[in-house]
């Protein structure tokens, strides 16, 4: 169609950053910060899906619930003495959680403003190559022109069509994390991460929540000896049910129908959360001439570069795990490229579902691993040979390590206890530098931490356990 851009008011930039979520806005920062001149356009809050309706509203969530239901539990145990039942207050809960998006909203905004980044509040359309028409929540519509356009547009959440959102009562995360008040029954289709944290928020509240997942195991991508262990502790310490290899035909009059082998089921739920994967947001692009996946996502080779000239897209837009922190280091190493600085070598990917107990993982399962052709050695060691676990009562799970039997390198690991998101780092970081089984069996670990734990499963994987038999 043609565009009348004489009539568009139009401003020329070395880059053009679509979408502000950890994608996109960090590698507007990086581009200003190294001398480019950059504009980023968003239509909704700074920080996207992350900031203002996953990762961060999820932890918050997750924190003030999982307080609450320690003490609840545990409180009694541990000398803490309350006058009555402690009560949870949904307002207070939901009004913490808005301020700590808000204090982070504001930090973005700061760190775009003080580097220079110009900002356009309104929807972007790709035009051709290096023309994007933004149509301003505000006033008339502006051509961005730019030598680079970085797409980060991320993803939304996946409809099932005989579930389709109605964000009263069949809800997609984003409501499902703004609920006023605790649902008398919940029913959570898809047990990867989204279903899992917002299943466990609402049940530590009361909520009778079910999970219903067509696979056989919990949390895709984690080894089945993990994931079936992970299920049974999540239903125990989680409180709710969850129901594997079942899928969901319906929902009528306040009642979800499931099968399961061969069998018809039903829940009540009140509200129905659907987290079933998410699709990335790429409409109007291949109209533009970009060349789409199966899936949606847009094409890219090493650099980020689609077949558009001057185009480029990361995060959720494109092949990969759809993770915060993909999206960022994405962020930085687009910039880098149009900055034409170093890339620095990609390292493993840390994944993390943020349960009781949580569930990590960085770099290679055992079944990813054999996959390949690999010869992999395994170890694993519980927290419950942990002195701080114990302290903590804590001692639910373990630590697997994944390694080379031939070159002894450490592949990856998954941790699933107490802290295992903050544990899997210590991972990560050996992972990045290459390290062998043996360079994390001889790192000294302040004792008593749980990251021991990490350490004695390397010397359990070179056959010197110490702290096991
Ligand atoms: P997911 O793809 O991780 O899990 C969806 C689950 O739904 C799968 O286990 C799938 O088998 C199941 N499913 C699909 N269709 C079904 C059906 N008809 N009936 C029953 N089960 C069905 O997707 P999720 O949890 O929605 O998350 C989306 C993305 O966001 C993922 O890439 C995830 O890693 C990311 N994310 C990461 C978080 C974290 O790192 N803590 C938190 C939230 C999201």
């Amino acid at each position: 169609m043609a565009v009348n851009f004489k009539r568009m008011c139009e401003k020329d930039f070395d880059v053009a950053v679509v979408g502000a979520g950890p994608g996109g806005y960090v590698a507007a920062l990086r581009c200003a910060q190294w001398g480019l001149k950059t504009a980023l356009i968003e239509r909704r809050e700074l920080g996207g899906t992350c900031l203002n309706e996953g990762c961060i509203p999820a932890k918050s969530l997750l924190h003030s619930t999982g307080l609450f239901k320690e003490i609840l539990t545990r409180g009694a145990a541990n000398g803490i003495v309350c006058a009555g039942a402690p009560v949870m207050d949904v307002a207070a809960l939901q009004a913490r959680k808005n301020a700590v998006v808000q204090k982070l909203r504001g930090g973005v905004q700061t760190l775009l403003d003080k580097r220079g980044v110009e900002r356009f509040a309104g929807e972007a359309v790709l035009e051709a190559a290096h023309c994007v028409r933004v149509q301003m929540a505000e006033g008339e519509p502006i051509l961005v022109r730019a030598k680079h356009v970085v797409w980060a547009t991320g993803a939304k959440a996946a409809q099932l069509p005989f579930l389709p959102f109605d964000g009263e009562t069949i809800l997609s995360s984003r409501e499902a994390m703004a609920l006023e008040r605790v649902p008398a029954s919940l029913a959570v289709v898809g047990a990867g991460a989204i279903g899992l944290e917002i299943a466990s928020v609402w049940a530590r509240l009361g909520s009778k929540v079910t999970v219903v997942e067509a696979l056989p195991q919990v949390a895709p991508g984690f080894d089945l000896d993990v994931a079936q262990m992970a299920e049974r502790l999540i239903k125990r310490l989680g409180g709710f049910s969850i129901e594997t290899n079942a899928r969901v035909k319906g929902f009528a009059d306040g009642v979800l129908a499931y099968e399961k082998n061969g069998k018809g089921f039903q829940v009540a739920a009140e509200k129905v959360l659907v987290a079933v994967g998410r699709v990335p947001q790429t409409d109007g692009l291949a109209e533009a001439g970009v060349m789409l996946d199966e899936k949606k996502r847009i094409v890219v080779d090493a650099n980020f570069r689609a077949n558009v000239e001057g185009f480029y897209a990361i995060g959720d837009t494109v092949a990969g795990p759809m993770l915060a922190h993909r999206a960022e280091a994405e962020g930085e190493a687009v910039a880098r490229h149009i900055a034409q600085k170093a890339v620095p070598h990609a390292t493993a990917v840390p994944a993390v579902v943020y349960t009781t107990p949580e569930l990590a993982c960085v770099g290679l399962t055992q079944t990813q691993a054999e996959a390949q052709g690999v010869e992999v050695k395994i170890s694993k060691f519980p927290f419950a040979a942990n002195g701080r676990a114990l302290a903590n009562d804590a001692t639910e799970g373990f630590v697997k390590l994944v390694g080379d039997a031939n070159t002894k390198k450490l592949l990856g690991a998954q941790i699933f206890g107490a802290g295992a998101g903050e544990l899997i780092a210590t991972v990560a970081a050996h992972l990045a530098h290459g390290a062998s089984v043996a360079d994390v069996a001889h790192t000294m670990n302040a004792h008593p931490t749980l990251s021991e734990a990490i350490k004695e499963a390397a010397l359990a994987w070179e056959g010197e356990p110490l702290h096991t038999l």
